[in-house]
C-alpha cells in the first residue's frame, strides 16, 4: 500500500546558504510530524550530509520533501536530487571511509544508520538521488497531550 502523501516542498541546494535552509525546513517539517527531539536530529543530521553531497558531489540540485500519513502513522519522506556525475559504484560509495574527494567519507553510510528507510539510485552521467522516510515512533510528548 503507498503511503498517503500531502505536499511535496522543494527546496534548492546551490550554496552554503541554501544547505542552512534545507536544515531548517527539516527541523520544522519533522516538529510538525510529530517527531521527537532525538528523531528531528537524527533526520537534520542525515539531512546535512545528504544535501552536502548534492552540493558537493552533485554539483547542486534540490531537496523535495513530503509529509506522509498512511492510517495514523505519521513520517517524512525527503529526496536529495542532482544532475551530477553520478556514483559509478554505490556499493562502495556506500562504505564507511569511502571518499573521492578527501572527505571522511561517513556522509552516505552515517546517513543511512540514521533512518529507517534508504534508498541510493544514481547512474553515471545523469546523477544521483538520495531518499529517506521516516516513520515517527512512539507515543505523543506528555507536554503536548493530555495530562
Ligand atoms: N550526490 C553525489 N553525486 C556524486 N557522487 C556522490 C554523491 N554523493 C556521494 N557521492 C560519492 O560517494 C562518496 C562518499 O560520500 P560520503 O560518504 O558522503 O563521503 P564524503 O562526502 O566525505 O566524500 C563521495 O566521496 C562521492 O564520491
Ligand atoms: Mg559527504
Amino acid at each position: 500500500m503507498h503511503a498517503r502523501t500531502a505536499s511535496t516542498s522543494r527546496l534548492p541546494i546551490t550554496s552554503d546558504a541554501d544547505l542552512a535552509w534545507v536544515r531548517q525546513h527539516v527541523r520544522q517539517a519533522a516538529a510538525e510530524a510529530g517527531f521527537n527531539l532525538v528523531q528531528q536530529t537524527k533526520l537534520v543530521t542525515a539531512t546535512s550530509e545528504l544535501a552536502r553531497n548534492t552540493l558537493v558531489h552533485g554539483g547542486g540540485g534540490h531537496m523535495e520533501a513530503t509529509p506522509l500519513r498512511e492510517g495514523v502513522a505519521r513520517g517524512l519522506r525527503l529526496s536529495f536530487v542532482d544532475s551530477g556525475p553520478g556514483i559509478r559504484d554505490p556499493e562502495q560509495a556506500m562504505t564507511d571511509g569511502y571518499s573521492t574527494g578527501g572527505g571522511l567519507g561517513m556522509g552516505l553510510s552515517g546517513a543511512k544508520r540514521l533512518v529507517q528507510e534508504f534508498t541510493l539510485e544514481s547512474s553515471p552521467g545523469h546523477g544521483t538521488t538520495v531518499t529517506i522516510t521516516d516513520w515517527v515512533s512512539g507515543v505523543p510528548s506528555p507536554r503536548t497531550g493530555a495530562p
